[in-house]
């Protein structure tokens, strides 16, 4: 099959995406987080389709994107709580848990009682939605294990032949995957940090939001995953990231001696440090991941770099980190994971 990219402005695009999607067609396009993979939400065929097209486990269930909140009427229920979020942060980066009906189809869900929706800001995206009138199940548009991917070239990588047409939107803005809030049972949790900050979940809820344990660490062998993605490896280069912890110094050196003696060893070594701190690492190859003052450029920088380590065949990867407060949690569970939770710490 031929993958088509065109540019998600233009009328044409749009409608043909929608032509795709209501003959139960893939059509990936952009979003404010990362790209997705979409189907026709209530086509269970072309929902399965799209685990065919990432190889994704089928116990891993989808998100449900709409442009309009009258379309979730029918689909779920909808919590006092979820009312007040959706008025402060859609359209936007959070995807909230509704307990479902059976019009929701298995194959979204995975067979869950609960159907995972969000609404997504970014106006060329809205508008494909209102332009095909469904709602649009999609996970990120990656192979399964992979980065998302955050440009349309990403796309291109890992589904070229294997779906009929890429909606170009540019790089996404936040570039890291939406918040994942659960507010079906007990206190309100984050499965998956995003650009939706757990405090300003706080603040509009005006109590307390819980985050899950496997944000920042592994899941233990008897722990069930709220979140079945949580299960599974993901975002991780082929070589080995290695965070390392610590005081600034200290840090520096120990990244610095780690990468020196693996080159020595002949292995392919690189640091990922902060815009401030290029100039400290000049024989170990700095990738740039973002200013220190910037949580939010790291974030939209983060997949673009964890991709690149891969295409120049990196083999291991010293990382520095960031405070896992605000979007800097989001940032620390996506580095966490490509680096299996490996972490050195510098004394
Ligand atoms: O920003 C995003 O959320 C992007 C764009 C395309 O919207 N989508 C995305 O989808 O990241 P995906 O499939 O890569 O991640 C969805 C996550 C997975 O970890 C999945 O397990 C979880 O949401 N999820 C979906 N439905 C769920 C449910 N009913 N209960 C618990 N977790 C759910
Ligand atoms: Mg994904």
């Amino acid at each position: 099959m031929e993958t088509l990219i065109m540019n998600a402005e233009l009328p044409e695009a749009m409608e043909r995406a929608a032509r795709l999607f209501s003959s139960g067609e893939l059509v990936a396009f952009p979003t404010e987080t990362v790209y997705g993979l979409g189907a026709n939400a209530l086509d269970r065929k072309a929902v399965l389709s799209i685990f065919a097209a990432k190889g994704r486990p089928a116990d891993n269930p989808l998100i449900v994107h709409i442009w309009n909140r009258s379309q979730m009427t029918g689909l779920c229920e909808i919590p006092k709580d979820a009312e007040k979020l959706m008025d402060a942060f859609w359209p936007g980066p959070l995807t909230m848990l509704f307990p479902r009906t059976e019009k929701v189809p298995d194959e979204v869900t995975a067979g869950l009682p609960t159907v995972a929706i969000r609404m997504p800001s970014l106006p060329c995206a809205h508008k494909m939605l209102q332009v095909c009138g469904l709602p649009i199940a999609a996970p990120s548009a990656n192979r399964s294990g992979r980065p998302s991917p955050t440009t349309a070239a990403h796309v291109m990588e890992d589904m070229a032949g294997r779906i009929p047409l890429i909606l170009d939107g540019g790089p996404c803005q936040v570039g890291l995957e939406s918040t994942v809030l659960d507010l079906t049972r007990g206190d309100p949790t984050i499965l998956r940090p995003g650009g939706v900050t757990k405090e300003m979940i706080q603040e509009v809820l005006g109590r307390d939001v819980e985050v899950a344990g496997s944000v920042l660490r592994p899941l233990k062998p008897d722990e069930k995953a709220l979140s079945p993605g949580m299960r599974y490896k993901h975002y991780a280069p082929t070589g080995t990231v290695t965070l390392v912890e610590g005081e600034g110094e200290a840090v520096h050196r120990v990244m610095r001696e780690q990468c020196t003696s693996d080159r020595l060893a002949g292995r392919k070594s690189c640091v990922l440090c902060f815009t401030e701190h290029l100039d400290l690492f000049p024989d170990c190859d700095p990738h740039d991941i973002g200013s220190r003052e910037d949580d939010r450029e790291v974030a939209h920088r983060l997949f673009d770099v964890l991709r690149r380590l891969d295409q120049e065949g990196m083999e291991t990867i010293y990382s520095e980190v960031v405070p896992a407060e605000g979007v800097g949690l989001a940032v620390m569970n996506r580095l966490g994971r490509a680096a299996g939770f490996r972490t050195l710490k510098a004394e």
